[in-house]
């Protein structure tokens, strides 16, 4: 039995999880089932990433201090990977007493062999906010040509990378105030002495993908610099200990205690399980004597390899504690083929997606294009739609539906004792090896292409034995019971190999079939002479009215434009080009007053209000906003309101909004309401009096 410790990258606790997350979460999730069901003993963890300048800011607007932010975020990050059935033995956060104890521990081994080092560093600091900008919340002009309105760290218009102290004209997006130099000490960790170790590391024992481990010899090839740990208060995080007590509060800069997560969550786990029988011991997975003993191994998405496979390597290292086994990462999530657009509504909350469509289409969809590569992969809705419906429903499902009928009217569900056709069924157990192997890989859609190779025989054989025709003839219910006895049992061995993608499926069908172990060695034994319960329906299909659904409820409930993300606290922006990762522009959390202002909004006169033929979330309004021309708008509040009820009320339009094609016409504009689309939403109206077209400040 091997002992397995797995994480999944912690999710920053200041968003939602949405269907790009869920790639990893649901990636990791299967293949800790998948091992588990090995009998190998398989520990999986995780916690949100609850530090950094982003949540600090991000309580500040709420009105909240940073600890009701990230408590409210976990407790809404654990209900949407409950909804996808992903099983975590416990999920932590790096806000926590583990978690400083161990990023204490990691800096003070590091500091005491002489792999800390300080050094002042000059950086743009808002004098109003009175806190040091880092590069997302600096915008000015670009220096090569002269663009306006770029970041700190790159022009998206020409493509330099610069400096945020070379912008010209710079403005804080915090305050709006005039940036001024300031210079303040900073912790470095230096990487560059652990090079010659991270060259073997990331080289060997098939720790790293090959494409991930060429990546990191361009980064090689253009030098590894000293990486800065600190930044200076207000800053929410754990302060950095031992530091001169005359100077300014030094923290930990987010990404060093974020890894560090790893630990304090199993640590957190290990605690909760004393003297219980399936006690954890923490030093046998991160004591460095132990490291051949157990394996560690941590998925992540392409975009954060730099600190997985460098500084969380050289880091442990450094601190006499044990190197991961493995690190896995996967590609980014497309929809549609295009990166996910919240004004196409392919930005999909896992929130939004669990109230239209069942979590495990999605577990078996991503199971069916996930492989050992870093490639991206894409959600084509329609192929979505068909390939469940035509795998799932159409060749598994209906397997145990065409032939438990039988069972149980004529034969009061008792299966033949003897097993007709062995070779068939043994020649599907014998594929569960391969199975068992492109699991084990990684390879989930080789791993689901083998199952569905099964179904296909399975099914080819029924339709062979015509059981139905069978079933009318005279002196057939012999054979009638032994070719429905076949099916259930090749079901049987299907449910084994989907358990780890379609878990509540799988444990669904264990009351049909009356059995109750579905583990991977379950397999060999067959149902002979055994008696099941009545089918009842395990998975209905997907309508595209549904998906429909979800994408109209995804445009409305998320902000119309694809804004940049502003934080500090996801990819830092790395200046030199062989260090670029993508940078997260997906969560757009904060946007700078002169974007709210770029807002305008007018007051409208409801001339039409009127129900939407084939949407039922939809109202149409014709609004008159003191143009030549009324308006065509849509809106999601047909729940909340009669048409009626609005006509000739005067409303507020947002007029300069990006005319929006949807199914049903353009929508120009949009009408304001307030509330949340879950417990009613109440459009804003204004006094008779106001007038049309005049702009509200
Ligand atoms: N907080 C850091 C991770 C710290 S780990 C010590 C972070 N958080 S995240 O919320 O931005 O992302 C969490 C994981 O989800 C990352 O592995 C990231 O790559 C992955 N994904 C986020 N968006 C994704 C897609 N659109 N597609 C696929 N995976 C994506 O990074
Ligand atoms: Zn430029």
């Amino acid at each position: 039995m091997r002992e397995i410790l797995v994480t999944s990258a912690l999710p920053y606790a200041n968003g939602y999880i949405h269907l790009g997350h869920l790639v990893e979460y649901i990636q990791t999730d299967i293949w800790v089932r998948a091992m588990k069901a090995q009998g190998h003993q398989v520990t999986y963890v995780c916690a949100d990433d609850a530090h950094g300048t982003a949540i600090m800011l991000k309580a500040e607007a709420n009105g909240v201090t940073p600890e009701e932010q990230i408590a409210s975020v976990k407790a809404s990050h654990e209900a949407d990977f409950a909804k996808f059935l992903v099983n975590f033995d416990n999920y932590h956060s790096t806000h926590s007493e583990e978690n400083k104890h161990f990023s204490e521990l990691i800096y003070r081994r590091l500091n005491s062999a002489g792999h800390i080092s300080t050094k002042d560093v000059e950086q743009l600091f808002d004098p109003e906010k009175k806190l040091f900008l880092a590069d997302r919340f600096v915008k000015g002009e670009c220096p090569e040509c002269g663009a306006l309105d770029q970041y700190g760290d790159n022009c998206e218009v020409c493509g330099t990378t610069y400096d945020a102290t070379e912008l010209k004209n710079p403005h804080s997006t915090l305050s709006d105030a005039t940036p001024v130099l300031k210079t303040s000490k900073h912790y470095f960790f230096d990487l560059p002495e652990f090079e010659q170790f991270l060259k073997d590391w990331t080289r060997s024992d098939n720790r790293l993908q090959t494409s991930v481990a060429n990546k990191l010899q361009e980064w090689f090839d253009a030098g590894l610099t000293s990486w800065d740990i600190s930044r200076d208060a207000p800053y929410f995080g754990f302060q950095i200990p031992d530091t001169p007590s005359d100077e300014p509060d030094k923290y930990f800069y987010v990404w060093l205690d974020a890894p560090v997560g790893y630990m304090a969550s199993f640590k957190s786990l290990c605690d909760k399980r004393e003297g219980t029988e399936q006690a954890l011991d923490f030093d046998r997975y991160w004591a460095q004597e132990n490291e051949n003993k157990t394996e560690v191994y941590h998925f992540i998405g392409k975009d954060i390899v730099y600190f997985h496979a460098l500084f969380w390597p050289a880091m442990l290292a450094g601190s006499e504690l044990r190197t991961p086994t493995g690190v896995f990462a996967h590609g980014f999530l497309m929809v549609n083929g295009e990166k996910m657009s919240k004004s196409r509504g392919t930005f999909i909350k896992a929130e939004t997606y669990a109230e239209h469509l069942h979590p495990e289409y999605l577990r078996y969809y991503f199971a069916s294009k996930l492989s050992d590569k870093v490639e991206d992969i894409n959600l084509d809705l329609e192929d979505f739609m068909q390939k469940v419906n035509s795998d799932l429903v159409g060749k598994v499902v209906n397997i145990a539906s065409r032939s438990a009928g039988f069972l149980v009217k004529k034969y009061d569900g008792m299966l033949s004792d003897v097993c007709v056709e062995s070779e068939l069924l043994e020649d599907i157990t014998k594929t569960g090896d391969e199975i068992a192997v492109a699991y084990e890989n990684r390879e989930f859609s080789r791993a689901m292409r083998l199952i569905m190779q099964c179904a296909d025989k399975a099914n080819e054989y029924i339709d062979g034995k015509k059981p139905w025709s069978l079933a009318k003839q005279e002196g057939t219910e012999q054979e009638v019971q032994d070719v429905c006895s076949v099916a259930i049992n090749i079901f049987r061995q299907l449910m084994v190999y989907l358990a780890p993608v379609l878990p509540e499926l799988t444990d669904n069908a264990k009351g049909f079939l009356n059995v109750d172990d579905l583990s991977f060695a379950s397999r060999n034994e067959w149902l002979l002479g055994h008696k099941i319960n009545k089918f009842k329906p395990l998975m209905q299909r997907i309508e595209a009215k549904d998906i429909e659904a979800m994408i109209e409820d995804s445009k409305a409930s998320l902000a119309q434009a694809d804004a940049p993300a502003v934080s500090d606290n996801s990819k830092p922006a790395v200046k030199d080009k062989a260090q670029t990762t993508d940078v997260d522009t997906e969560q757009a959390d904060y946007i700078g007053i002169e974007d709210f202002a770029k807002v305008e909004m007018k007051v409208a006169h409801v001339l039409e209000c009127n129900h939407v033929e084939g949407a039922d979330k939809l109202l149409q309004f014709t609004l008159d906003v003191g143009e030549d021309k009324p308006r065509n708008v849509f809106s999601g509040i047909r729940k909340f309101y009669e048409p009626e009820q609005l006509v000739d009320k005067k409303v507020i339009c947002v007029t300069n909004l990006a005319p929006r094609k949807m199914k049903f016409g353009i929508s120009e504009g949009m009408v304001l309401s307030t509330g949340e689309p879950k417990t009613g939403l109440t459009v804003v109206t204004l006094p008779d009096a106001c007038v049309v077209g005049d702009v509200l400040a």
